[in-house]
C-alpha cells in the first residue's frame, strides 16, 4: 500500500554509517527496536517474563501511548483468563502467518486448537 511518511530529515543526519540527507522523507519504525539484539537477549524470543522490558511497542517521548495502562490492563485479563480456560491449547502454524506491513509487524492470523474449555 502507499504510504504517506511522517517524518522528513531537517538536516544531514547519520545513522549507523549511512547519512540520510537534509529533506529525505523517513519512516520512524520504532517497533524494530523491540528486536534490536545489541539491546535484548534472545530479541525474537516471545518471553513474557522478560526482565528489564525497556521496548517501544507504545511509543516514547511527549507522544507515548496515551492508553498503555489500560491496553496492558486488557491484555493481562484477556490472555490469563484465555489460558485459565482453554485446555491444551496449540498453534496450527508455528510461526503463524504475518502481515505484510512495515510499521505494524504482527500475525495476520493466529490459529489456534485446544482440547476444551474449562467453567470460567
Ligand atoms: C496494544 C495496544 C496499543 C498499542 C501497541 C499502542 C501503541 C501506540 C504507539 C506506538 C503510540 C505512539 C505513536 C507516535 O509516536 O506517533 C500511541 C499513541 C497513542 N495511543 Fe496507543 N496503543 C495501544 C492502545 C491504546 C489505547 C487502548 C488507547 C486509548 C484508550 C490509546 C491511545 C493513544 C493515544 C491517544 C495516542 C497519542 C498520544 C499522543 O500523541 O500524545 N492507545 N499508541
Amino acid at each position: 500500500a502507499q504510504v504517506t511518511p511522517k517524518y522528513v530529515a531537517l538536516a544531514d543526519v547519520e545513522v549507523a554509517g549511512t547519512t540520510i540527507p537534509a529533506g529525505s522523507p523517513v519512516w520512524i519504525a520504532w517497533a524494530a527496536a523491540n528486536r534490536d539484539e545489541r539491546h535484548f537477549e534472545d530479541p525474537d524470543e516471545f518471553n513474557p517474563h522478560r526482565s528489564g522490558n525497556d521496548h517501544l511497542s507504545f511509543g516514547a517521548g511527549i507522544h507515548a501511548c496515551f492508553g498503555a495502562p489500560l491496553a496492558r490492563l486488557e491484555t493481562q485479563i484477556a490472555l490469563a483468563t484465555l489460558f485459565r480456560r482453554l485446555v491444551n491449547p496449540k498453534l496450527v502454524t508455528d510461526p503463524p502467518p504475518y502481515r505484510k506491513n512495515a510499521l505494524l509487524r504482527g500475525p495476520s492470523e493466529l490459529r489456534i486448537t485446544f482440547d476444551g474449555v474449562r467453567r470460567a
